[in-house]
C-alpha cells in the first residue's frame, strides 16, 4: 500500500460523525471540533506536524482540510488550502470564520501563502482562531494577519 492509501475518513464522513455526536449531545457543531477531528487525517510523514483547519462559509456550512505532504516536498499542501478548496468545490466563495489547530507550544498561525488564500475569500474583519491541541486559543482577523494585502485593485491599470 502506498503512503497515501492508508485508511482515512473523508470530509463528509467526518462531518457526518460530528453531526451524529452533536445530535447525541445536543450541542452546536463547533469549528474547533471539526478542525481537531480532521487534523487526525493529516498526511505529514515528513514534518510529523499535523494541522487541521475548519472554515465556516457565509451559508453556515463547515468545510475541513488537513495538511497533505508529499515526498517531493514542495508539492505538499496546507490544511487551510484543503478546507478552502473544499468550500470552493461545493460552490461557495465567502468565508465567515477560520479555525486552525496544531500540536505546538503556542497557537499555530497560518503561513503567508495561506493568509493570501484566506484573503481571497474573506473581508478583512473575518475572524481567524488559532489554536493548540492543549486548548490554547488566540483570536485575530485576516486583516490583521495580512495588512496591505495584494488585491485586484493593484491590477487596475492592466
Ligand atoms: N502547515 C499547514 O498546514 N498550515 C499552516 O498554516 C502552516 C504549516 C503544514 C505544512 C506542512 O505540512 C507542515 O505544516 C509543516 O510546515
Amino acid at each position: 500500500m502506498h503512503p497515501g492509501a492508508s485508511a482515512s475518513r473523508s470530509n463528509s464522513a467526518i462531518l457526518r460523525h460530528l453531526d451524529q455526536m452533536i445530535k447525541n449531545r445536543g450541542i452546536a457543531m463547533s469549528l474547533k471540533a471539526a478542525a481537531a477531528a480532521v487534523r487526525e487525517n493529516a498526511h505529514a510523514p515528513y514534518s510529523n506536524f499535523k494541522v487541521g483547519a475548519a472554515v465556516r462559509s457565509a451559508s453556515g456550512q463547515i468545510y475541513v482540510g488537513c495538511n497533505v505532504e508529499n515526498v517531493a516536498y514542495p508539492e505538499g499542501t496546507c490544511a487551510e488550502a484543503g478546507a478552502i478548496a473544499s468550500m470552493v468545490a461545493a460552490g461557495e466563495k465567502n468565508l465567515a470564520e477560520v479555525y486552525v489547530i496544531a500540536d505546538c507550544p503556542t497557537p499555530i498561525t497560518p503561513c503567508g501563502g495561506c493568509r493570501q488564500k484566506i484573503k481571497e475569500f474573506a473581508s478583512g474583519d473575518v475572524k481567524v482562531i488559532m489554536a493548540t491541541t492543549d486548548g490554547e486559543e488566540q483570536e485575530t482577523t485576516i486583516g490583521a494577519l495580512l495588512p496591505g494585502a495584494f488585491d485586484a485593485d493593484h491590477m487596475e491599470r492592466s
